[in-house]
């Protein structure tokens, strides 16, 4: 799926099949969070995968009894580690950087998810000390987060957004210009052939990369025969 319409296809889905989800599939989940960017590189984030339905129940009224999300097959709690971000940023690691890092991995795995077909929320409304109990959380790790994934059983339409110009400003806080297309460049056709040549140079990079990883993987399996 191209980036863009993952990006604006997303959804919050409240409205689950009772199936399971690949266990593939929440392994690339976590992967996507893994390689969000995190402040020094501190990776100071924790996944907890819930699969087990009484938990999944729990967790529903942990998150201010919000039912429906118990028939949304995982459940991932993502943790904040806030001590080695204290230990390098002081109170703004702990506070801030943390929030930002695991809020990174959480959109990663939104879209991942998306990018597979699969539903999925970002529950930020919960009891932090029923949410601790149910998965044994230390007291010096903060649940940040409940994600719920399944296949979805609904199709909801994009809640408004706010025009781009109304959160805009232009080299100094609250300051607009009279023509803000001209700003955005949607003037003429010049967006449409920059978006035309990256796609271009994009293409030609992937296949190269392609033809690498190909040859890479035949190298790989050659070596295997031989020293079998
Ligand atoms: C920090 C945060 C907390 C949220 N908490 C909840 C929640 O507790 N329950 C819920 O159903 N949705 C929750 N959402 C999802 C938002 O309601 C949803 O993202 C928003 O309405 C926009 O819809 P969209 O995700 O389909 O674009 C939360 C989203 C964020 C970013």
């Amino acid at each position: 799926m191209e980036l863009k319409d993952c990006i604006f296809n997303r959804r919050s889905v409240r409205k689950y099949l009772d199936l399971e989800v690949p266990r593939e599939m929440v392994g690339e989940i976590i992967q996507a969070g893994s390689m969000a960017p995190s402040s020094g590189n501190l990776q100071n984030w924790g996944f907890i995968i819930v699969r087990d339905k009484s938990a999944r129940n729990k967790m529903a009224d942990a998150c201010l009894q919000q039912d429906w999300m118990a028939n949304a097959n995982v459940h991932i709690v993502v943790c904040g580690l806030e001590d080695p971000s204290k230990h390098h940023y002081g109170l703004r690691g702990e506070r801030l950087y943390t929030v930002q890092n695991c809020a990174a991995a959480i959109q990663n795995m939104l879209l991942t998810a998306h990018d597979l077909g699969l539903g999925s929320c970002w529950i930020g409304g919960f009891d932090e000390g029923m949410v601790k109990d149910i998965c044994d959380i230390p007291d010096n790790v903060r649940p940040q987060a409940v994600l719920a994934f399944g296949i979805p059983d609904e199709k909801p339409d994009i809640p408004k957004r706010e025009n781009i110009y109304n959160m805009s400003f232009f080299e100094e806080y609250d300051s607009k210009v009279e023509d803000s297309d001209e700003c955005f460049g949607y003037h003429g056709d010049l967006m449409l052939k920059s978006l035309k040549s990256s796609k271009e140079t994009v293409e030609k990079k992937t296949d190269k990369w392609l033809d690498k990883l190909e040859k890479h993987t035949k190298k790989f399996l050659n070596n295997r025969k031989e020293n079998k």
